[in-house]
């Protein structure tokens, strides 16, 4: 699953085929602020060497940003994290029985010296995850900015009242 960006300041991973209905919602708003990016499957545990080589080449080729999903046992923001000082954003994925529970404890709880941004569980956390890096990105880009401010305004605006409204 590769989107092809010739130049992608953000990176969205997950560790599996099976987190992207969820991920494409990060991706959805990344489209929203045309924020050049690129999707990839990599798994801490099934392409470990993918994985590190992805992380430690993240910086040299212009990334900004990686937004990391993944569920169960998650080590992938982690890892991203590990082999990289760019921002990683994890968002603990629900895909055991324990309802993403394992997945939120192994990305928020690092250990001192390398952080992960943890996000909440499922598409939540990779919409929120997505607006963050949209934030960060906008810290240098005036127009993205303002784009940014366009949409909490539409979002605030388009809140009923009343939930029959
Ligand atoms: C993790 O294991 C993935 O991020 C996924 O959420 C979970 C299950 O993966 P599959 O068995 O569905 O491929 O690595």
């Amino acid at each position: 699953m590769t989107e092809t960006n010739p130049n992608p300041q953000i990176a969205i991973i997950m560790g599996s085929k099976s987190d992207w209905p969820v991920m494409q919602t990060a991706r959805d708003i990344l489209n929203e602020f045309d924020i050049p990016h690129e999707i990839k499957i990599l798994s801490a545990h099934r392409t470990p060497d993918k994985a590190i080589e992805f992380g430690k080449s993240a910086k040299d080729k212009g990334l900004k940003v990686i937004i990391a999903g993944a569920g169960m046992a998650a080590h992938l923001a982690g890892i991203m994290s590990a082999m990289t000082h760019i921002p990683v954003l994890g968002v603990p994925l629900e895909g055991s029985s324990i309802h993403g529970m394992d997945a939120l404890l192994s990305t928020v709880q690092m250990p001192g010296g390398i952080p992960v941004a943890t996000f909440a569980i499922g598409k939540a956390g990779a919409k929120n995850a997505a607006l963050f890096a949209t934030s960060i990105m906008a810290l240098s880009d005036n127009n993205l900015e303002q784009k940014l401010l366009e949409f909490r305004a539409a979002q605030t605006a388009s809140i009923p009242e009343h939930p029959e409204d």
